[in-house]
């Protein structure tokens, strides 16, 4: 099925039925320490250089885990496996799981700046905050890539039509 919008402004709903088409890859960004955790998943991370690493990702003002980033200079991204389903669920925050009582059941580590990382990610990224860009309702957080750990199984999860997905390679 075909369909087309343009001329007047694009409409919200014409630009989120657009971008359901767009396949994501399925991350929990952490930030903070102990008690003070919060985290998110997200679609939004991209390369955003290699020499020097460093990564982008968009994350909404209005989430828990914003001022947790600006305050602590830090974050974590893991890049989650179809074994991970459930810790996306909780990590939008499904059923009202808020902090660090999202981090439940699943196995963390850090490496440099702190920050969580699961231990088995198919590719986490430690990250220091360099810049923070305000752009409607996100911010583009930059991070400089100061750890990574990979653990790949041929497996990856998406999001992709309004639901996640599993990605199997052999
Ligand atoms: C598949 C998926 C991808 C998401 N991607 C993003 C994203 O890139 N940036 C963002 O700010 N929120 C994204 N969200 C929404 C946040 O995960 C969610 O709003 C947040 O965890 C809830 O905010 P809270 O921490 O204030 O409860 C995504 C949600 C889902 C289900």
């Amino acid at each position: 099925m075909s369909t087309a919008s343009g001329g007047d402004a694009v409409s919200v709903a014409d630009f989120r039925a657009a971008m359901r088409l767009v396949v994501g890859n399925v991350s929990v960004i952490t930030a903070g320490i102990g008690e003070d955790r919060s985290g998110l998943v997200v679609i939004s991370v991209v390369s955003l250089s290699a020499e020097p690493p460093k990564v982008i990702a968009c994350v909404n003002r209005s989430s828990s885990t914003w001022p947790v980033i600006e305050r602590y200079r830090h974050f974590g991204i893991n890049s989650l496996g179809p074994q991970h389903q459930h810790l996306a669920e909780r990590f939008s925050g499904f059923g009202g799981i808020k902090g660090k009582d999202r981090y439940e059941g699943a196995e963390w580590v850090t490496l440099k700046t702190g920050a969580a990382l699961l231990s088995d990610a198919v590719a986490a990224f430690d990250c220091s905050l360099d810049e923070m860009i305000d752009r409607g309702t996100h911010s583009i957080i930059i991070g400089s890539v100061e750890a990574v750990r990979t653990h790949d199984s041929g497996q990856a999860l998406i999001y992709w039509r309004g639901g996640y997905r599993p990605l199997n390679v052999e």
